[in-house]
């Protein structure tokens, strides 16, 4: 059985929807299961260029079922909006895409409230994408939340009103606008429910069945694991579970339907909004990395702060998530460099730390040990084949697996489909159902 998860390694922006939309075609069906549209996965073929927030990244791939998992935070004006870029672009979606009925529903009042609380934290911002995740999750964990079915419930209006009186009084304290009123949220809701009605059904369900059938599924993680509420650099991480024991969760997937986790993770390390950043690079090298990589966020436009690979979180990132093979991205973004460093310990009070520690203090305060390597100063831009990559690419390759402690099964090197090599190992194999073949054959077809 070859239902695997692909998910972030990192605190995001990995190279996710690259990977996802490459691999697909070893699967029936892409499914997401946390986070909403605060994700932004770019997925790139010949001269077409798209950025997805909502939509699985199996969604160009035709036949492919694309799901939104019950543990997602959907704003339904978002999906009607990229839905629709998706269909004029000339993507056939009809009959592909499925929400759960029991995903949470974004109200412009959430979006008001991420904002203000935003504006007012100051130094302590985290930076969100202010799209009304947080207090999405937040309501979802207070019962007060709307789930998608209950866009047409009979008592919506006493629920919106609910949810006014505990909304109105936070964004009157911190100065912004009133809230949108009940009444005229309850119209909003009224419209969402007729448009969304095509789309919505309990997928736990429908994913169950065609489990039962030998279907294929694809598990698409948002975000990285360093920005899991739970096992992230908290408080500066999102409002989801983004690591492997989220799916279960947030698709009614149980863990014996799971046959591992393919971890996306960049050769080189990014975070966009507040938080530590152990090996984070503010000099020319960080720029170098930043203008290279083209590190602007996918959803929000910002610069991505850049950094040396570290693998201490990535060791961290692979239990988490039990990785049994790794995707290794942007390698090509290295090439110029005429050293590299990987950050293999931190130190901290004059000891060495070997593990990711929790508290943020630490974190902070840490310095990263690093091991220096030469660079390659070639390019392996669209390089396919391992052995047309430079030595060195191969050293450092072989020091992050060694280092990292899992088999990196694929190398992207270069931001299309077609640029990336197929490692033939064992894990990714397995992984993918033994189709690296047919995955081969629709890189090659870009
Ligand atoms: P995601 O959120 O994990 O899907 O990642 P994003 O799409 O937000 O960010 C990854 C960025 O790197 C996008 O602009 C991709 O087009 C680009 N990218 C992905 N893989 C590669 C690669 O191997 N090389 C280069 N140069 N760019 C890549
Ligand atoms: P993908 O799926 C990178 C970050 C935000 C902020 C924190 C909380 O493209 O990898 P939120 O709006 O979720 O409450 O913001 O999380 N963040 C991301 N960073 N990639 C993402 O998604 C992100 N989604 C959220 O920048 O620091
Ligand atoms: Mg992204």
């Amino acid at each position: 059985m070859a239902n695997t998860i692909v998910l972030g390694m990192q605190w995001g922006d990995e190279g996710k929807g690259k990977i996802i939309d490459l691999v697909c075609p070893a699967f029936d069906a892409v499914v997401r299961y946390q986070g909403g549209h605060n994700a932004g996965h770019t997925v790139k073929f010949g001269d077409q260029h798209f950025a997805l927030h909502l939509l699985p990244s199996g969604i160009f791939l035709p036949g492919t079922r694309c799901v939104l998992g019950n543990g997602m935070v959907i704003d339904p004006e978002a999906f009607f909006t990229e839905l629709a870029e998706i269909q004029e672009a000339g993507i056939e979606t009809e009959g592909r895409v499925f929400i759960s009925e029991r995903a949470q529903i974004i109200l412009p009042t959430q979006v008001s409230l991420d904002q203000a609380r935003e504006e007012t934290r100051g130094a302590n911002k985290i930076g969100t994408t202010a799209r009304g995740i947080g207090p999405a999750y937040e309501a979802r964990s207070a019962r007060s939340g709307l789930r998608a079915c209950d866009l047409a419930a009979s008592d919506l209006d006493e629920r919106l009103r609910v949810q006014h009186r505990q909304i109105a009084p936070q964004l009157a304290d911190l100065g912004a606008e009133p809230p949108m009123r009940p009444s005229a949220l309850a119209r909003l809701c009224g419209d969402w429910a007729q448009r969304l009605a095509p789309h919505l059904c309990d997928t736990a369900a429908l994913l169950n069945r065609w489990i039962g059938k030998r279907r294929r599924i694809l598990f698409e993680g948002a975000q990285g694991a360093l920005l899991d509420i739970d096992h992230g650099t908290y408080p500066y991480v999102t409002s989801s579970s983004c690591t492997a024991g989220g799916v279960c969760t947030g698709t009614g997937v149980p863990p014996r339907r799971i046959g591992g986790v393919l971890g996306v993770i960049k050769a080189y390390v990014t975070r966009v909004g507040g938080g530590p950043f152990t090996t984070e690079l503010l000099d020319e090298v960080g720029e170098h990395l930043r203008d290279r990589g083209n590190e602007v966020g996918t959803t929000t436009g910002r610069p991505r702060r850049c950094g040396w690979f570290d693998a201490v979180a990535a060791r961290y990132a692979t239990m988490l998530n039990g990785a049994n093979a790794l995707a290794l991205t942007k390698l090509d973004v290295l090439d110029e460099l005429d050293e590299i460093k990987v950050c293999t310990g931190y130190r901290y009070r004059g000891e060495e730390l070997r593990d990711f520690p929790a508290r943020l203090s630490v974190l902070q305060e840490a310095e990263p040990i690093y091991r220096t390597v030469p660079g390659w100063q070639e390019s392996t831009v669209g390089v396919l084949e391992v052995d047309d990559l430079p030595q060195a690419a191969r050293d450092y390759i072989a020091l992050l697996e060694d280092e990292v402690g899992a088999p990196i099964g694929l190398i992207s090197t270069g931001p299309r489909r077609e640029e990336t090599i197929l490692v033939d190992r064992k894990e990714m194999r397995r992984l993918m159902s033994g189709k690296l073949d047919v995955i081969a054959e629709h890189r090659d077809a870009a």
